[in-house]
């Protein structure tokens, strides 16, 4: 990286993060997604929501503060995330059917917005990362087909990489509008991009089996097709 775009990542970095503890955010990532739903407009007062690798609850704070009182918002996370009023968490790792099950109790009905902020282990090599992370927006879209309204909203993180078509092309099979989005508080040099999609379809074609079956989530294969 170029000494420049190092000193403008710090600045970035440093600006956000005194940011984030002045006004009290319990992450930098929080102002991504102020940024997202200012351009966006993904919440609405009222709105039920499922947030997708919450801790440590910036999102959630986000949120929770956007959809109001009369508004639903669960976190699901590997790692423990501090009690926040009026949400709900799960600490669970979601690509295991019995995290997906207690979400679907805790949430007990539609939700009308699906964000994932899911990130894996970052370390091996940019490729597995970014395979890694389609696969994880993969469970994300399958929390969707199991728990989204119809003309639902979602917005899902992803490294960007060569199996990126496909995963907008397996979005664009479910939403009405698809878009990939950078918002400033990423880092400047960052691989991670936001997709944001509206208006939900449907649950593509995927007659939902109770998640005890054994059952296929769609994959991605770097080569665009589904497998
Ligand atoms: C970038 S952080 C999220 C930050 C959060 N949006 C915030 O504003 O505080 C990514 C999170 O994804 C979680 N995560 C990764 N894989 C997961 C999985 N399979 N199930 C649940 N959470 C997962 C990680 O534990 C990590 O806390």
């Amino acid at each position: 990286m170029a000494l420049h775009d190092r000193w403008v990542q710090e600045r970035k970095h440093e600006h956000y993060y005194k940011l984030a503890k002045k006004l009290d955010y319990r992450s930098r990532a929080a102002f991504k997604l102020m940024q997202i739903d200012d351009r966006f407009k993904i919440f609405r007062e009222g709105d039920s929501v499922v947030d997708l690798g919450a801790s440590p609850g910036g999102w959630l704070q986000v949120a929770k503060e956007r959809v109001g009182d009369r508004g639903k918002v669960v976190g699901v996370d590997l790692r423990h995330i501090r009690p926040l009023e009026g949400v709900t968490t799960i600490i669970g790792d979601i690509t295991e059917d019995r995290t997906m099950r207690e979400l679907l109790d805790v949430f007990g009905g539609k939700a009308d917005v699906v964000l994932s902020d899911m990130a894996p282990n970052i370390g091996g090599s940019y490729s597995t990362d970014h395979a890694r992370s389609v696969d994880l927006c993969m469970y994300a879209v399958d929390v969707c087909d199991r728990i989204l309204k119809k003309g639902g909203k979602m917005v899902v993180k992803v490294f960007m990489g060569d199996m990126m078509d496909s995963l907008v092309k397996e979005l664009e099979s479910r939403f009405k509008t698809v878009k990939i989005h950078s918002p400033a508080a990423s880092r400047e040099t960052s691989s991670e991009m936001y997709i944001v999609s509206k208006g939900f379809l449907t649950s593509k074609k995927v007659e939902l089996k109770d998640i005890t079956e054994e059952e296929k989530r769609p994959e991605l294969t770097s080569k665009g097709g589904n497998i």
